[in-house]
C-alpha cells in the first residue's frame, strides 16, 4: 500500500474478527518495530506477544471497565502486544525520558505496518502497570509503556477529527501563521 494511504487510513481498532494473525505477517510487523530509530541506537524496547486466553484476560483486568479497548484486549483480539522499555537503556537529556519516544516510535512503525497488512491495532496506555507486570512477569527494571490488541478488524472505524495545520504549525516564530 502507498505510504500516505497507510498514514491516512490507520485507525485505532477496538473490534476484531476471531481469525488468527498469520505468523509471516506478525514477523513483518515485528521487523518494522525492530528497525525503528532510537536514542544512540540503544533499542530499549521489548515486545511480548500474548496469545494465551488467560493472560489476555489478566491484561484486560489491568484496564478500567470504561477503557473502550478493554474487550478487544481481554476477549476479541487473537493477539495482544505488550510494549516494554528499559529507561536506563535510553537517554534522559534535559529530563526528557527518551525511552517513551523510542518505544513509541517502534510501536508506531509496527502499527503502520499492521495496517499495511490489513491488521488492526490500538494504542492502550490506560491500564494498571503493576497488574499487567504480574500478568506477563515483566521485570521491575522495565516500564510497560503500552498494550495493543492485534488482529483483523471487524470493520474500519470512522475517522476521528484532527486539528487543522494552521493550529499546529507556525512559520519562523511561535504564533506566526504558517505559510507554504
Ligand atoms: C498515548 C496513547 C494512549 C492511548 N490510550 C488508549 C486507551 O487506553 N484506550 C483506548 O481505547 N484508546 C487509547 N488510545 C487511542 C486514541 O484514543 C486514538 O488514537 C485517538 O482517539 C485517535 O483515533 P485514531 O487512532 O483512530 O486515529 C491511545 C492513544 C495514544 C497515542
Amino acid at each position: 500500500m502507498e505510504l500516505y494511504k497507510v498514514l491516512e487510513e490507520r485507525r485505532s481498532v477496538r473490534k476484531y474478527k476471531p481469525e488468527p494473525v498469520p505468523g509471516e505477517k506478525l514477523e513483518k510487523l515485528l521487523e518494522a518495530a525492530r528497525i525503528s530509530p532510537s536514542w544512540s541506537n540503544l533499542q530499549c524496547w521489548r515486545f511480548i506477544v500474548v496469545s494465551d486466553r488467560e493472560t489476555k484476560k489478566k491484561l484486560a483486568s489491568s484496564m478500567p471497565d470504561n477503557n473502550p479497548a478493554k474487550r478487544s484486549v481481554g476477549e476479541t483480539a487473537p493477539l495482544v502486544l505488550v510494549l516494554c522499555a528499559d529507561p536506563k537503556e535510553s537517554g534522559d537529556q534535559d529530563d526528557k525520558d527518551y525511552y517513551l519516544l523510542d518505544s513509541g516510535l517502534a510501536m508506531q512503525q509496527l502499527m503502520l505496518a499492521a495496517h499495511n497488512e490489513g491488521l488492526g491495532t490500538c494504542w492502550v496506555a490506560w491500564f494498571d502497570e503493576e497488574v499487567a507486570r504480574k500478568a506477563c512477569e515483566v521485570p521491575d527494571s522495565y516500564r510497560i509503556v503500552a498494550l495493543s490488541p492485534l488482529g483483523y478488524p471487524e470493520k474500519q472505524p470512522s475517522v476521528r477529527p484532527r486539528k487543522d495545520i494552521g493550529e499546529i504549525v507556525f512559520s519562523e516564530k511561535w504564533g506566526s501563521p504558517f505559510k507554504l
